[in-house]
């Protein structure tokens, strides 16, 4: 199966210049969705996994079907505001100005082993706020692992501490 024909390119999308890769249509095959997921747990190479963090909004889809998968707990990372308890804070940068990601302070306990999962790895800003939010909890990150990788933004450089994995690349 080639999981690049399910991934929607829409030209100039939210902007002008931009050609958005749109998973929707993986999300929509339930075969296309159960081969990236046992691709996924291939490329931990049964590594022990406690934890998965995915990262909001398009990284919970995949990252709760993996924690499903590798009997391990569900862990969400947020944008600010959204977790109702005791959270830890990142920065992180946006083309113009930053945002904060956010998670629980109980949600990790200090030396598990942690994967973390988003859809997209593009400048790496976002994997790399969430990777910091785990270390500061005392997680291990055993891997980072993404859909899809934007290879000409050298998002790797950002989390270079840190075992990458990714399903497709442009
Ligand atoms: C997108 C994508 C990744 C992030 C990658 O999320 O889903 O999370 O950008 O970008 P980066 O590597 O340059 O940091 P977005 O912030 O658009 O929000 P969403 O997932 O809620 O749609
Ligand atoms: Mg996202």
């Amino acid at each position: 199966m080639n999981l690049r024909e399910y991934i929607r390119e829409v030209q100039n999308f939210p902007k002008e210049g931009i050609s958005y890769k749109d998973i929707t249509p993986l999300l929509q095959d339930p075969k296309a969705m159960e081969f990236a997921v046992d691709l996924f747990i291939q490329k931990l190479d049964n590594q022990h996994i406690d934890v998965v963090v995915g990262i909001e909004s398009r990284g919970f889809f995949f990252a709760a079907l993996l924690a499903q998968k590798l009997n391990a707990g569900f862990v969400p990372v947020r944008k600010k505001g959204k977790l109702p308890a005791e959270t830890l804070e990142e920065n992180y940068d946006l083309e113009y100005g930053i945002d904060i990601l956010e998670i629980h302070q109980d949600a990790i306990s200090k030396g598990q082993n942690v994967l973390v999962h988003d859809d997209v790895l593009a400048t790496g800003g976002t994997a790399r706020a969430a990777c910091n939010l785990v270390e500061r909890l005392g997680g291990k990150v055993v891997q980072c692992n993404f859909l899809i990788e934007l290879g000409f933004l050298n998002g790797r450089n950002k989390i270079s501490g840190f075992p990458v994995e990714s399903l497709i690349q442009y």
